[in-house]
This record gives structure tokens, C-alpha cells and sequence, in this order.
């Protein structure tokens, strides 16, 4: 993965991009889409991504994950976010997965960001686009919740290296998964996830104490809720007090 990149000084969104690109069988497995400075970036829930030009790490993977079937495109998530986390721990052992697709640091907030948009051929996963949005260089502090690896550190760090770094690990556990090792791999997920068997506050609609027992199949969050397993999609549940 990451044998071609193509990097723009400014584009609408990474993703964007590499849909246009698939669009016309421009790109294929491994292609990334890198940017100094999206106008559009698109973040989770139909959310705009916005970061300072150059100071953080904006970019789309592309991948063809044609083993998978479609009901397994959660997989593919997990490998991501656990490949950032992978990362992140080498600077910060604090760094915790929030379900589904969000890198918080326990105490100072949010880090980075996926957004993968999957295309499909009738049961099997056709084409993934990945994206994420990693805050490194920018001081975050004045965006409650926020923060970047130099926030945390003091330093500054080159963008082309971490991406690198980021690569590579999501190549590593890519291979992982296509050989079948998704078990340990979701394993590793839920080891990294915030409040994974721990009693916290959610809103179903109606605010309750539940503890999240794992994460289903299909991607979505299995929570004990006053001893019945209930499973929620992404817009169906909030956690509360964070
Ligand atoms: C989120 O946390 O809401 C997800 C953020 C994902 C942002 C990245 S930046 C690169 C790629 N291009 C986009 O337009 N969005 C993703």
C-alpha cells in the first residue's frame, strides 16, 4: 500500500477525490490521496472535517477489499482505527478507540477521524475508500475536546512520516485480516476501546446505564442494558458525560 501517492496542494476532500479517480479506473488498491488543504473535507454524520492548511495529516487509502463480504465491512473499520491507535500509542500510552470510527485521547479528547465509504458489487465489497484525519501540528486548543500529537507532546512532527508510519501498520493488520485473523483482531479493538466493559451513561432516546459488552458482526455496538443485549447502529445510540 502507498507505493503511489498523489498529493495535492488543495482539494475539495480526499475521498471525493478518490471517487472520482475509481470513477474513471484511475486508481486501484494501495493509491493514496494526500492534501494540504481540503474545502469540503466530510467528516462522520454528514459533519464538515475542517483543519488548518498543512498542519495535519488529511488523506484518502484506497482499497479493494474483495474477500470481504459486504455484510463484513465493519472488519475493514476496525483494522483502520486499530492501525491508528497502533501508532498513536508510540507517543502516548492514553490513546483509546471510540466506537465506531473516533481516536480520543482519555483525557484531552478527540485526535483523529475515519470516514470509509465502501462500494459494492452485489454480496462482496468492491472498492474502499478510506479516509482519515489526523491533528499533528495544529494547536487545537481553542476546539473544546481537541487535540493534536503536538498538543500533547510539544513537538512537531513531518507529516510524509507519520503517514508512513500510518501505512504501514494498516498494511500490516490489512494482511492480517485478508489471512483470516479477524478474531485477534477484533480482540485488540475492543482491548483499546474506551469503556469497554465498564459501566458508563448512553441515550437510546432514553438515558440509561449500560456497559458495552462488544461490538457485533455487523459493526454495530452490543450494550447491556439492565441485563438484555440491545445492538445499536452508528445514529441510534449516544454515550453520555464524555
Ligand atoms: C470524523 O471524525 O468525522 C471523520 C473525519 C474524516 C476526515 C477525513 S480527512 C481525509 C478524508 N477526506 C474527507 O473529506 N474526509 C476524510
Amino acid at each position: 500500500l502507498g507505493k503511489e501517492i498523489i498529493y495535492l496542494t488543495e482539494c475539495h476532500s480526499t475521498n471525493e477525490y478518490a471517487q472520482q479517480l475509481l470513477r474513471q479506473k484511475e486508481a486501484g488498491e494501495g493509491m493514496i490521496i494526500f492534501t494540504d488543504k481540503q474545502t469540503k473535507g466530510k467528516g462522520q454524520r454528514g459533519n464538515r472535517w475542517w483543519t488548518e492548511p498543512g498542519m495535519n495529516l488529511t488523506f484518502s487509502l484506497i482499497l479493494e477489499p474483495k474477500f470481504l463480504r459486504s455484510n463484513q465491512q465493519f472488519d475493514l473499520n476496525m483494522v483502520v482505527c486499530l492501525s491508528i491507535w497502533e501508532v498513536l500509542n508510540q507517543y502516548d500510552p492514553n490513546f483509546v478507540i471510540k466506537w465506531p470510527n473516533d481516536i480520543l485521547h482519555k483525557t484531552h479528547g478527540k485526535i483523529a477521524g475515519v470516514l470509509i465509504e465502501n462500494s459494492l458489487q452485489s454480496q462482496w465489497m468492491e472498492s474502499s475508500i478510506v479516509g482519515i484525519g489526523l491533528n499533528v501540528n495544529q494547536d487545537m486548543q481553542i476546539i473544546p475536546r481537541a487535540l493534536s500529537l503536538f498538543n500533547l507532546t510539544g513537538e512537531t512532527y513531518d507529516l510524509w512520516v507519520i503517514l508512513e508510519k500510518l501505512v504501514q501498520r494498516i498494511e500490516w493488520n490489512y494482511i492480517r485480516l485478508k489471512r483470516g485473523e479477524i478474531r485477534l483482531l477484533r480482540n485488540s479493538y475492543l482491548k483499546n476501546l474506551l469503556n469497554y466493559q465498564q459501566r458508563q451513561l448512553f441515550s437510546d432516546g432514553e438515558v440509561f446505564e449500560g456497559v458495552i459488552i462488544g461490538v457485533g458482526e455487523d459493526g454495530k455496538l452490543l450494550v447491556d442494558k439492565g441485563g438484555s443485549i440491545r445492538s445499536y447502529g452508528f445514529k441510534e445510540i449516544q454515550y453520555i458525560g464524555l
